[in-house]
């Protein structure tokens, strides 16, 4: 079944290749990825190889991260949502669900990423059935910060992140009793 979650001023649903242009003009703006390693892409051919590794995780792990559109106008803002990382080594974990957004600068301000991650987080509890989220910021993005915070989750610690040579931070929520 795919997603569809609608929030009061978003919806939620899977990414799909229709997608493209939205995604390239978010992952190839510069404001984007200064706290993502600032390596902005700059052919569509990258954003399109993101969406078929993300819809391949639809299929494989059944789960992923979600476009997000303005319930309004149907304009894509971004993604959002959660990620079981099994391949990357994060603070000494493998096996463990994170959850992220990324949206288009001028669609931040809003209160879009905050919105969009708590359906997220309920989507966790409630049909994913998890017992904990974590969350990773690099130091120094505060807006990231403050939506992880604002959204229930506890910052734990810094750690080093070797393969991009960066200072992380490390979040976690556990399900609500
Ligand atoms: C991080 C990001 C998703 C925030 O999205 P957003 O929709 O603007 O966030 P919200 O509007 O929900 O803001 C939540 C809180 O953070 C604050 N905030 C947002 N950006 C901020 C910034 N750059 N500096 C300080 N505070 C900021 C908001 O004021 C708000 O706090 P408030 O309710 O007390 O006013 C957005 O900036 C983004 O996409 N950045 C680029 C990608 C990225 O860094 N992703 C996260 C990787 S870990």
């Amino acid at each position: 079944m795919e997603i569809h979650i609608e929030t009061d001023r978003l919806r939620i649903r899977a990414l799909t290749e229709n997608d493209l242009d939205g995604m390239f003009a978010l992952d190839s703006d510069p404001e984007v990825h200064k706290y993502l390693g600032n390596k902005p892409i700059t052919h569509t051919d990258e954003a399109l190889k993101y969406i078929k590794d993300v819809r391949k995780q639809y299929a494989e792990r059944g789960i992923g991260r979600w476009a997000v559109e303005l319930k309004e106008t149907g304009e894509f803002i971004g993604w959002v949502g959660l990620r079981l990382y099994t391949d990357y080594t994060f603070n000494d974990h493998t096996n463990f669900y994170d959850i992220g957004y990324r949206l288009r600068p001028k669609f931040w301000g809003k209160g879009y990423a905050t919105e969009a991650s708590k359906a997220c987080l309920k989507y966790a509890w409630n049909v994913l059935k998890l017992d904990k989220v974590y969350g990773i910021t690099e130091m120094g993005n505060e807006g990231s910060h403050k939506v992880l915070l604002k959204i229930g989750l506890v910052y734990l610690e810094d750690f080093y992140y070797e393969p991009e040579n960066l200072m992380l931070r490390w979040y976690s929520i556990s399900k609500p009793e």
